[in-house]
């Protein structure tokens, strides 16, 4: 045979992420059929279960797209018939050698690829892949190793995970994920940017004035304090997603959309940025609140969290680029746990009109009349652009609106999680959307100081009351650049 067929292991199947992301993910491709052909799903994790058992767990978590919901049953069916369990420790080379058995005999003799998903924690990454490249990569095949973070906890310990990694595994086999870059709005910054004319020529330092990349979740780290309180929300949401969107916002034209041409420009302006410094930064923890009857825990109140924690849930930064485009203008962001609401957005501030023409009917408050260009990543997707314009009727007022693209009217299709793409891509061996180390590099070494100075100095994060909209010294830090956060919830 050289027909080919592909195995793809989940390693920590019965972890949070691998049911509520990774099989619902799987299963949708299967469903769109974008997978091929040939295919076999493996869970791995330390707890005894059989097939049927893994199947259960995830049987529940699987869905079918409201728009297309006949034969629904029937695929998940099939689709679970494909899925296996093998039970391994994490750092045993004869379970790993186990399961490279177990694989081959589902492979049937055609050409197998092999993609591994590290759905583990950090302390585990490099057993497992040292035990899979050695007893269980594809004899003939491609292997491939999707990694999530943590990538270590500054530059160091990113360094020594990238090292460790590369013993066993070249630079190409690692896929280092990044769910952000697969959400819909993301992935179309590039489109927005180079298939208009209208927007890239106003995109510098000459016409922008300043750029939010927000964050906000409405609910606190439930659950998930163990992880969370060795990162909190800088290493958690910044150096990540927030900075992987500004990377994409910022970053000169690529050559081309191979991605090499694309990755090559974000680490350009990524090691063009400047070390985000101690005096640019304010952090916030949520405390118990009750609203409404109803309390809501602090974050300390959290069992696995240390009573004395002082990690934040909050931050806002200010950073800056220093290129020919972006040179002076702030780049601000915001993310934070516990907070009134649920959202992700960048918000492009343009510069004043100069001459004011308008300021008998429109006020002297320039501010108020400003171009904003917002995208909202998340939920209810949409790119809108706030305008002034006049009022119709024969008295000359002015009003504010907004040119609005709202995805849910224009595209009323269901739009796949961002883990399809990732895995897709991934199947494909599509790099775009993953981060190559020499980027991850350049992340880290924009927030490693001033993480190492609020660990040492123990900086007290500023309290905010739980549902709220965080700690005020946010504002601070804006005015001090003079910018004016956007108002969440402006859109019509
Ligand atoms: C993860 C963070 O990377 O992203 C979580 O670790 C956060 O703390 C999550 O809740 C948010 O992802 P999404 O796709 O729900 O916005």
């Amino acid at each position: 045979h050289n027909e080919t067929t592909i195995s793809i292991t989940v390693v920590g199947a019965s972890g949070d992420l691998a049911r509520k992301k990774i099989f619902p993910a799987l299963f949708a491709l299967f469903y769109e059929d974008w997978l091929p052909e040939h295919f076999t799903v493996f869970g791995y994790a330390r707890s005894k279960l059989t097939d049927e058992e893994l199947r259960n767990m995830i049987s529940g978590t699987l869905t079918c797209r409201i728009d297309k919901s006949e034969n629904c049953g029937d695929k998940m069916e099939q689709f679970l018939q494909r899925c296996f369990y093998h039970s391994g420790q994490y750092n045993s080379e004869d379970d790993f050698a186990e399961l490279d058995k177990k694989l081959k005999l589902k492979e049937e003799g055609r050409k197998p690829n092999r993609l591994f998903y590290l759905s583990i924690p950090p302390n585990v990454f490099v057993d497992v892949v040292r035990c899979a490249s050695r007893h269980a990569s594809s004899p003939t095949g491609w292997t491939r190793v999707i990694v999530e973070k943590p990538f270590g906890r500054d530059s160091d310990s990113s360094a020594e995970l990238t090292r460790c990694l590369k013993q066993y595994l070249s630079e190409d086999q690692i896929f280092r994920i990044d769910h952000y870059l697969g959400k819909e709005l993301v992935e179309n910054l590039s489109v927005l940017r180079f298939s208009n004319l209208v927007f890239e020529p106003l995109w510098s330092r000459q016409y922008i004035r300043n750029v939010q990349l927000i964050f906000s979740e409405d609910f606190g780290t439930e659950g998930r304090g163990g992880y969370f309180d060795s990162y909190g929300i800088i290493r958690d949401i910044m150096q990540n997603h927030l900075l992987q969107i500004l990377a994409l916002f910022a970053m000169e034209t690529p050559v081309s959309l191979d991605a090499e041409d694309i990755r090559n420009e974000k680490v350009k302006v990524l090691r063009s940025m400047r070390k985000l410094q101690l005096d640019d930064v304010v952090i916030g923890q949520y405390k118990g609140h009750t609203k409404g009857g109803k309390s809501f825990p602090g974050y300390t109140d959290d069992p696995t969290v240390p009573k004395n924690s002082l990690t934040p849930t909050f931050a806002a930064a200010a950073l800056f680029i220093d290129n020919v485009r972006w040179d002076g203008v702030p780049f601000l962001m915001k993310a934070g746990k516990a907070l009134h609401t649920r959202r992700a957005e960048i918000r492009v501030q343009f510069r004043h009109v100069p001459g004011n023409l308008y300021k008998r009917t429109f006020g002297t408050d320039l501010d108020k009349t400003t171009n904003e260009l917002v995208i909202r990543v998340q939920p209810n997707e949409a790119i809108y652009l706030k305008i002034n314009n006049k009022i119709p009727g024969l008295s000359m007022r002015l009003d504010r609106s907004n040119l609005n693209l709202l995805y849910s009217s224009r595209y009323p299709i269901e739009i796949p999680d961002a883990y399809e793409r990732l895995l897709l891509d991934a199947i494909e061996g599509e790099r775009r959307l993953f981060i190559r180390s020499d980027e991850l590099d350049a992340a880290w070494a924009i927030f490693t100081p001033v993480l190492k100075e609020l660990d040492t100095d123990k900086v007290a994060p500023e309290l905010y009351p739980y549902g709220s909209r965080g700690p005020v010294g946010a504002h601070y830090l804006a005015a001090k650049y003079n910018v004016r956060w956007g108002d969440i919830g402006d859109e019509n």
